[in-house]
């Protein structure tokens, strides 16, 4: 019988036996290159990486750690259970794999279209380094302008549609089957609209891109898969050849994740499902208890009666999310002044940026990770100066809970005193 998805997880790329002394966890590979059986081999092996014609098929194995690695291997055949997905592949950071994933897959007759607002990162790539390589290069309002925007370019069509839902850090919500159904409707042989979920903010366990019909899946591996702040890492995950062209693209652009990291990332996903679940419950108190404090206006998350409050999608988040994470934003009064006034009086939250980790951590969106977005994006999208983002992790939800009231306090004296 098919074991389910947690058990399948957690012993993906590792069985005990003869060949490891039976350890029951993984070996680390440090091994910067590999050695060859004979000379023939080690040419049919660099010559198919570098697509040298007429090469003969090598063997299964190992070349240079830029190329791939045991422990890489193991991290990715891990993630790819998770996700169940063809094949994944491990980053050295979440902008090398989105960056990676956005060149293999765009080009000169493949225009990149993206639903916004995205991860400043990923949003500054896009409108401002792209175009410079030759790359066009579009943001549409949402998802029902598809048809709209292609009328507009007068039917040339996208060679990727891109998404992030939830929004860093603002939790629109996109729904992933539309973009899939209007990539499969407008697709032909010779043009296949690949359309690429950056699921950073939920990750495998609470939205699963690929069955909304998602080609391949983007993360900040340093966030919930990684979830410990001591790693930085990226990942995508999808099906086979879209992944094989980005792995190819990771030979050339280097950005191949170390086997250190890809071992504390295989470390770390035998216990995701444990860390997020607990995350998740612990900001259900959390988001009732502030709803009822701050009044549900100053509220922000992925759950549905937030984005109910907010505006949002309700209906793609319930079709495609299985919960609204551990992700809060909230809008304190007073401003940027009643903001700082907050963070500075948060003590179990730690005064920080980055997200998904075992502490919970809080930041300044507007002046911090999303300090280089342009101001009327940042007005449009809700990033607003008294806005500030909190990432929920492993403390008793109590003592959260208590923080959170403490600091919301101090600030209302802060903007009483400000008016
Ligand atoms: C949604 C999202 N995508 C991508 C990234 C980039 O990841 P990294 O910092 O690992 O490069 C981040 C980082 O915060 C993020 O929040």
């Amino acid at each position: 019988m098919k074991k389910n998805l947690e058990t399948r997880a957690m012993f993906a790329g590792h069985t005990p036996s003869p060949a490891n002394e039976f350890a029951v966890k993984p070996p680390m590979h440090p091994a910067s290159t590999f050695v060859f059986p004979d000379a023939r081999t080690g040419a049919a092996h660099m010559e198919t990486a570098y697509g040298v014609q007429g090469a003969e098929t090598p063997p299964e194995g190992f070349i240079y750690s830029r190329l791939g690695n045991p422990t890489l291997n193991l991290a990715e055949t891990r993630l790819a259970a998770w996700d169940e997905s063809d094949d994944a592949a491990f980053f050295s950071s979440g902008m090398a794999a989105i960056s990676t994933a956005l060149l293999a897959w765009s080009g000169a007759d493949r225009p990149v279209w993206y639903v916004g607002p995205l991860y400043g990162g990923t949003q500054h790539f896009l409108d401002e380094v792209m175009p410079t390589m030759g790359r066009e290069v579009r943001a549409i309002a949402g998802l029902e302008l598809l048809n709209a925007t292609l009328e507009e370019t007068d039917r040339a069509l996208p060679g990727i549609i891109y998404l992030e839902t939830p929004a860093n850090p603002t939790m629109q919500v996109r729904r992933i089957r539309s973009a899939a159904e209007w990539a499969a409707t407008h697709s032909t042989p010779d043009h296949r609209i690949v359309v690429m979920v950056d699921n950073t903010y939920l990750g495998p366990i609470l939205q699963r891109p690929l069955d909304e019909g998602a080609d391949l899946i983007l993360y900040s591996a340093t966030k919930y898969l990684g979830g410990h702040s001591d790693l930085i890492a990226g990942a995508a995950s999808g099906r086979a050849d879209i992944v094989a062209k980005v792995k190819e693209f990771r030979t050339f652009l280097g950005g191949i994740t170390d086997p250190w990291t890809a071992w504390m990332l295989a470390r770390s996903m035998e216990t995701l499902h444990v860390r997020v679940e607990r995350q998740q419950s612990t900001t259900k108190r959390v988001l009732a208890h502030l709803r009822d404090l701050c009044g549900p206006q100053a509220v922000r998350s992925a759950w549905v009666e937030d984005l109910a409050t907010a505006g949002l999608d309700v209906h793609a988040a319930e079709a495609q999310q299985k919960g609204g994470g551990a992700m809060v934003g909230l809008v304190v009064p007073g401003g940027r002044e009643g903001a700082f006034a907050f963070l500075d009086s948060l003590s179990v939250f730690k005064l920080a940026v980055s997200l998904g980790s075992t502490e919970s951590l809080a930041e300044h969106p507007a002046s911090m990770t999303h300090a280089g977005v342009p101001a009327h994006i940042k007005e449009e999208t809700g990033i607003t100066e008294g806005f500030v983002r909190l990432s929920i992790g492993l403390e008793h939800p109590e003592d959260l809970v208590e923080d959170l009231t403490q600091a919301w306090k101090i600030a209302c004296d802060v903007a009483t005193l400000a008016v």
